[in-house]
């Protein structure tokens, strides 16, 4: 076990993330302290919220220093254990370095994943994991969805986009996406089941804001914010009296661009609008009941999922710089030890 593959932050990147940026090294697996356990990783997530950390500050959590690993999702079987919860041969999804074998010391988002699980393992990093329970307290706490109203998605193909557009159809809302492309497009419709979709790809903010109000004729009560930028604000200029805004992420300004300037930002005095921030992580004490409702949904074939999965940590820095190109198909992970 000497050797321990981990991907560590090489330069902070400027403007768009590059491959370059980070670089995979080998690492001694690390001492486990009292309290911890050590956990041999199957499954990585590469979220594109960890962007945010590769900054000097971040405004965020804290930054990930220059030569030291990338923290994020992940889950795996614990080898070495010093707390009590915890023994080898338990499987566990856990935030640590995204190294090969790595330290979870626990926190909001480490718990037991259950031996019994008849779907595999890398659905408790998705659908199971942070991004259906993003989704779920998103949209059913924050956006607060009433049946008959318009929920309005954007980066609706993605992972938790495509799942807060299908748990709005069960909460039976009417649901539109915005994705980038024709292939996305079609998939958020026939695969996830929105009623509609909207190609954002090659639109202006007039043509945006005209797509928007074709496809949803009736107004938005819901804009469910991935995205922020020229989705945000033509959004917000067909949102209905007091519809809410839940302000998930904001991914077109993470490598510093997109920041542009906004028209309808009156709207939310105008129209009584409630945008509300929320992270995921808050959530913890209530995760063991929506994860019942998310696994009840999977089984029942009423929220479907893609996860975008490729091989090995070497394959770390490729697949994240494709969450900002657009050309990951799911939620994406790295396959790091599992057989
Ligand atoms: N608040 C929380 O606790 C929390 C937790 C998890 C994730 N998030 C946020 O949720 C959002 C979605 O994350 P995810 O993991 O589900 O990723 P994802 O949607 O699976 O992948 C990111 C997608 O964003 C779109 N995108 C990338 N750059 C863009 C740009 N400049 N303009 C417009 N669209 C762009 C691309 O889709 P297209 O090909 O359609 O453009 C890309 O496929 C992110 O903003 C993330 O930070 C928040």
């Amino acid at each position: 076990m000497a050797k321990n593959k981990t991907l560590v932050l090489h330069s902070r990147p400027e403007g768009m993330l590059r491959e370059e940026n980070f670089q995979v090294v080998e690492r001694e697996v690390p001492a486990v302290k009292q309290g911890q356990f050590l956990v041999r990783v199957h499954f990585a997530s590469l979220d594109p919220g960890i962007r945010n950390l590769l900054a000097e500050s971040s405004g965020y959590w804290v930054p990930t220093s220059l030569g030291e690993p990338l923290n994020t999702n992940m889950v795996g079987e614990v080898v070495e254990s010093q707390h009590t919860d915890y023994r080898p041969g338990d499987l566990v999804a856990g935030t640590g370095a995204l190294q090969e074998y790595t330290v979870f010391t626990p926190g909001p988002m480490t718990w037991k994943i259950d031996s019994g699980s008849r779907l595999p393992l890398s659905n408790h990093l998705s659908i199971l994991g942070a991004t259906g329970l993003t989704a779920y307290f998103g949209l059913l706490d924050v956006g607060k969805p009433v049946a008959g109203e318009t929920v309005l998605v954007s980066a609706a193909a993605g992972a938790v986009g495509s799942a807060v557009g299908q748990i709005a159809k069960i909460r039976g809302c009417r649901v539109v996406g915005i994705a980038g492309g024709e292939e996305k497009c079609r998939r958020v419709i026939e695969e996830f089941g929105f009623d509609a979709a909207i190609d954002y790809r090659n639109k202006d903010m007039a043509q945006l804001m005209t797509a928007i109000g074709e496809h949803c004729p009736n107004g938005v009560d819901i804009y469910f914010e991935n995205v922020g930028g020229i989705q945000l604000d033509a959004a917000l200029g067909h949102m209905n009296s007091g519809g809410r805004v839940p302000c998930c992420g904001m991914i077109s300004q993470y490598n510093g661009e997109g920041g542009a300037a906004m028209h309808n930002l009156f709207n939310i005095v105008a129209k009584t609008l409630r945008v509300e921030g929320f992270l995921c992580h808050t959530y913890s004490e209530q995760f063991p009941e929506a994860l019942r409702d998310l696994e009840q949904w999977v089984a029942a074939g009423q929220l479907n999922h893609r996860e975008h999965i490729e091989e090995g940590i070497t394959a770390a820095p490729g697949v994240f710089v494709k969450l900002f190109t657009g050309e990951n198909q799911g939620k994406t992970l790295v396959k790091v030890l599992s057989d």
